[in-house]
Order: C-alpha cells, then sequence, then structure tokens
C-alpha cells in the first residue's frame, strides 16, 4: 500500500516530529565521543532541510546504540546534535530528557525553521516495550509525524509504530521514499539480468533473503565464510574454515530451489587459504575446489580466489541489475579483501543498476572509495535484509495510506 510522504502534507508553521536513524558508529576518546561515519546523518538531511525551508518547527528523535533502557553517558545524542548543527549551520536545540518537562518547555517555545532533538529513546525503557503511554507522550510533540528512520524501521518500538497511533497524518521522510524505491520496488521488477551478490558469515542469517531473492535474480553469486556451509554440504573439504555445521541441510535447501527455479546458483570455485586469520600470515589459493581436492589440515578459507573473481566479475558486467550484501571474505584484514574489493570495483565500473543492500558491504565499498560509483546504498542493516526478504516493515505499515 502506498504511504504519505512529506511532499504530500503542509508542514508550514507545524511542529513535525521526526524519526531518524542516528545510529552511527562512534569511537570513544576518554569522555570524548567521536561520530565516525557521519552518513546517516548526512542522508536525513534533505527531510530536515525541506522542513527548515517550508517553515516547520522540526523536533528529532532516535535511538542510539543499545543502552538498554538506562541513561548511558556514550550514547547521549549531544555529540550528534552538535554536528548536525555544524551540517545545517543553524543551532540544534537539545532536550536532555526524552519526554516529560524539558522537552515540553522546548517545543513550546520553538519558532517556525528551529530544529530540536530529543535525548536518545533508548534511554527510556518503554521504547523497546511500545508502551503506549510512552509513545502517546512523544506523540504530544507532534502535529505531523515523519518517518526517515529506515535503519529502524524493522522495529516495532514506540517511535516507530507506537506513535503513529496518537497523530495524523504520519508520512514518510524522502530517505525512507528513497529507500524504498530502490529496495523495494526497483527489485520488484529488476532489469534483466539480476545478479544477486550474498556474502557474510552465516547462512542462517541469509536463508529468508535467499529464498526470496531466488524467486527474481538470474543468478546467485556466494562468496564470505557462508560458502563454506554450502561446501559442506556438497562433500568439499573445508579444512579448518568457519562453518555452520549443523546448517547444511538448509543450505542443500537452498540450492535445490535455485535448481528449481533456473536460477544460476555459483559458489566460489577457488579461495584464499591461511592457517591464522592475522595480518601478514602465510597465505595461497587453492587450486579448483572439488570433492576431491578441498581444504585441508588447519587451513580455512578467508577470501574468494582469482579464479573465483574472474567468474564473478563477468557475472556483474552482464546484469543489468546488480544487487550486492555482505563481504567475500575478511575485508577488514587487508591480505584477505581482495575479492570484496575486486567486486566493489566490478560494480562501480558496471553500467547496472547497482545496489549495497546495506551492513558491512556498505564499509566495504566506502573503504574501496567506491560509494559515488553506485546507483543506491542503503542505510540500513537489518533494516534492508528485512524488506528484501519480503517482510512487511512495521514503522512503515504504521504511516498514513495515500488512499
Ligand atoms: C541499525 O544500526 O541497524 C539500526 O539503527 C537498528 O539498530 P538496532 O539493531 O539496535 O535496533
Amino acid at each position: 500500500m502506498a504511504k504519505l510522504t512529506l511532499r504530500d502534507v503542509d508542514v508550514r508553521g507545524k511542529r513535525v516530529l521526526v524519526r531518524v536513524d542516528f545510529n552511527v558508529p562512534i569511537k570513544e576518546d576518554g569522555d570524548k565521543v567521536e561520530i565516525t561515519d557521519d552518513t546517516r546523518i548526512r542522508e536525513a538531511l534533505p527531510t530536515i532541510s525541506y522542513l527548515r525551508e517550508h517553515k516547520a518547527k522540526t523536533i528529532l528523535m532516535s535511538h542510539f546504540g543499545r543502552p538498554k533502557g538506562k541513561r548511558v553517558a556514550k550514547y547521549s545524542l549531544r555529540p550528534v546534535a552538535d554536528h548536525l548543527h555544524t551540517l545545517i549551520d543553524q543551532p540544534v536545540i537539545f532536550s536532555h530528557d526524552t519526554i516529560g518537562e524539558v522537552p515540553h518547555k522546548i517545543v513550546s517555545a520553538m519558532c517556525d525553521c528551529d530544529v530540536a532533538m530529543l535525548e536518545n529513546l533508548r534511554f527510556q525503557p518503554e521504547e523497546e516495550a511500545n508502551d503506549p503511554k510512552f509513545a502517546e507522550a512523544l506523540a504530544k510533540f507532534g502535529e505531523i509525524y515523519v518517518n526517515d528512520a529506515f535503519g529502524a524501521a524493522h522495529r516495532a518500538h514506540a517511535s516507530t509504530a507506537g506513535v503513529p497511533k496518537f497523530i495524523k497524518p504520519c508520512v514518510m521522510g524522502f530517505l525512507m521514499e528513497k529507500e524504498l524505491k530502490y529496495l523495494h520496488d526497483e527489485l520488484d521488477k529488476p532489469a534483466k539480468p539480476f545478479v544477486v551478490i550474498m556474502g557474510g558469515a552465516k547462512v542462517s542469517d541469509k536463508i529468508g533473503v535467499l529464498k526470496a531473492l531466488i524467486q527474481k535474480a538470474d543468478a546467485i553469486l556466494i562468496g564470505g565464510a557462508m560458502a563454506n556451509t554450502f561446501f559442506k554440504a556438497e562433500g568439499i573439504p573445508i579444512g579448518a574454515s568457519r562453518v555452520e555445521a549443523d546448517k547444511t541441510a538448509l543450505a542443500k535447501e537452498v540450492v535445490e530451489l535455485a535448481k528449481k527455479r533456473g536460477v544460476q546458483f555459483l559458489l566460489p570455485i577457488d579461495v584464499v587459504e591461511t592457517q591464522e586469520i592475522k595480518a601478514g600470515a602465510p597465505k595461497r589459493n587453492t587450486s579448483r575446489l572439488s570433492r576431491e581436492s578441498g581444504i585441508t589440515g588447519g587451513w580455512q578459507a578467508v577470501d574468494i580466489g582469482k579464479a573465483t573473481i574472474a567468474l564473478f566479475q563477468e557475472e556483474i558486467a552482464n546484469a543489468k541489475t546488480v544487487l550486492w550484501n555482505g563481504p567475500v571474505g575478511i575485508f577488514e584484514i587487508p591480505d584477505f579483501a581482495e575479492g570484496t574489493i575486486a567486486i566493489a570495483e566490478a560494480m562501480a565500473k558496471s553500467s547496472a543498476t547497482t545496489i549495497i543492500g546495506g551492513g558491512d558491504s556498505v564499509t566495504a565499498v566506502k573503504q574501496a572509495g567506491l560509494a559515488d560509483k553506485m546507483t543506491f546504498i542503503s542505510t540500513g542493516g537489518g533494516a534492508s535484509l528485512e524488506l528484501l526478504e519480503g517482510k512487511e516493515l512495521p514503522g512503515v505499515a504504521a504511516l498514513t495510506d495515500k488512499s
């Protein structure tokens, strides 16, 4: 069901309560907290700027980390508010409480174009419990509700699923709209050939996504430690490689499903192996993997091999749509990052619609300096996986229908 967007409502002079996902990575330096990647804040700027330009009073709310319902100093949103101040070149009025008298006074005194931010929603246990009283208290701050927090849209929390019960209208922000356009609409009927690259450690984390994408993809390329579970299922020796030994039946099920649907399901044909997961450790490229010649002894797979890189590059070059989720090796260690970087480069070179589905592959693309070469990079981790699985996101479902 199509949902209302920010463009559908008149925000002039109104108090607009905006759920953003400012759950950004940080580095602690003594008492100081440094934001190491502000992408999620920057991606919310189109919505915030639009509201300022249209003379709304903007009240931002977000979660930050997992403080489990308690005030935890390092998860205060104050440094995020200060950072936003520098990005929009306008002071952000910060409320050190999430609900109660302090934010109430701040909101009552706001003028048109002002921007305020509430303290971390998760300092209150009621947020994750989706407590209706808490949701109602938050809702009192706004006359219009905007959800621009795609990264948190899979959580049925008070600020995502609860508040919309107490304010109308509830609309999508521009980031939410963009995420749904690429991860939902575009992939609903993707331009073909549609190639999916799935990496990461566990098959069990990606099983729902794999099954859903097999219905649409022409080829699925597997990398990362999850490939080892598929190798084991096929009887290919994996040595000391990381594996989900109890998930081989699940892996077989996926392979069977792909066969039935006529989808190419490509496992690595060779890998980079090492005896120790650390920088500078000796490594070698296996010869072709098979039941007779797999990984042996104390060696373990840490990246896709050279022949696999060439094979995957060719698939990507011939595709019209490419979706990538999860690194194909332990890319945090540069010695084992060649495969992951090669995937990023192949996507950057391709003329296909290229979509990075959130999580670690986003970090890899940024590390490779290729972020601006992709058609779309999601800001959501868990949310993008659930959306790709075909699940309804509570934070989207709660918004007002266009009709
Ligand atoms: C994320 O970083 O994926 C989102 O902000 C959601 O955070 P959460 O997994 O702690 O709910």
